[in-house]
């Protein structure tokens, strides 16, 4: 049996392989996410020279391998009996020892050569830059543009501008990492720190990004959605959602619903609690109970609307007062608190 185990290992590595190769066939190939962004071409350069290489090591390592196995097995030979002793082979030990410091250092060179060149953004669009704050937290991504306008989960950019996210999480919570593939580069988000995230989208398009860093219970919720809009429309779309913000008919307090409560609870006729009780189900009947408990978190829940201005408070408890408020009426005795 323990003769067998090198075979099985082959075979194994190898089912592994084809089907992890499928897996990443079905979400798009091998390939990383087409860059809409001008450095994010070279940044694809050099992930295609890596594969080139690793796909090349991968073949001279695996078929000797599997040859030496099939060949070498045993036979029926009695285990006592010894093979040919070899002693020393100077060129062959050169040749492995040659072979991947040449390799390794093709590969530092060409990244030596691309790195400098990688901007996300370039200097004929820098000019006029549109700045973005973006905090990262538990559990969700949270914009304020220029003008106050506040998003949630998904940013709106314009497409052939210069845009500048300063990027960090909020004072009380942990790190993040901002990550849209399409868009190239990775940025973390640290309470405390901004970090500056610039980048020129050139190709309108909606692009789905993640949390890079584990950051807790609903990490894998954290995700982000770019959506990349011609400049006209992005100006009328951040011009009418000023006015109905100031207004408040905007749809806020639903995005904060869908992007910060919702992760973790559920309204009434939504399934089973969740990872926190069902709202339908607690104390929260108005706007005072919802922003104490928005603004300060209790027991496991994080302080999820700490530093939240006037204008998100009101949205999130406008919408939620609207949706619990009949329950409370009609639900009667079936109130539990
Ligand atoms: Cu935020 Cu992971």
């Amino acid at each position: 049996m323990r003769r067998k185990l090198p075979a099985v290992l082959v075979c194994l590595a190898g089912a592994a392989l084809a089907l992890s190769s499928g897996a990443a066939a079905g979400t798009g190939g091998l390939a990383p996410e087409d860059p809409v962004t001008p450095g994010a071409g070279d940044i694809e350069q050099i992930y295609f020279l890596l594969s080139v290489i690793g796909a090349v090591v991968l073949l001279f390592v695996v078929v000797p391998l599997a040859t030496f196995v099939v060949r070498s097995r045993g036979r029926g030979r009695s285990r006592e009996e010894e093979g040919p002793q070899v002693r020393g082979n100077t060129r062959l030990e050169i040749a492995w020892t040659l072979v991947p410091v040449v390799l390794v250092a093709i590969v530092i060179a060409f990244v030596v050569y691309k790195a400098p060149g990688i901007e996300l953004s370039d200097q004929a669009s820098a000019r006029d830059t549109l700045s973005i704050d973006v905090e990262g937290r538990r559990y969700y991504w949270q914009y304020v543009y220029p003008n106050g306008v506040v998003g949630i989960d998904r940013l709106r950019v314009p497409a052939g501008q210069t845009v500048n996210l300063d990027l960090t999480a909020w004072e009380g919570d942990v790190i993040h990492s901002f990550w849209v593939p399409a868009l190239g580069g990775k940025f973390d988000a640290v309470p405390g720190q901004t970090q500056d995230f610039t980048f020129r989208a050139t190709k309108p398009g909606v692009y789905e990004g993640v949390c890079g860093e584990f950051c807790g219970i609903q990490h894998a919720a954290m995700t982000v959605e770019v959506e990349v809009m011609e400049r006209d429309a992005f100006a009328d779309w951040l011009e009418g959602e000023d006015e109905a913000q100031r207004g408040g008919d905007s749809d806020l307090g639903e995005q904060e619903w869908e992007g910060v409560c919702s992760k973790c609870h559920r309204l009434a006729g939504q399934g089973e609690p969740y990872i926190g009780p069902n709202l339908a189900a607690t104390q929260l009947r108005n706007a005072e109970s919802i922003e104490a408990i928005v603004r300060n978190g209790q027991g496991s829940m994080p302080p999820v609307g700490g530093g939240w201005s006037d204008r998100q408070m009101d949205a999130l408890t406008t919408y939620l007062s609207e949706e619990l408020a009949p329950r409370a009426e009609g639900g009667g005795g079936t109130d539990g608190g």
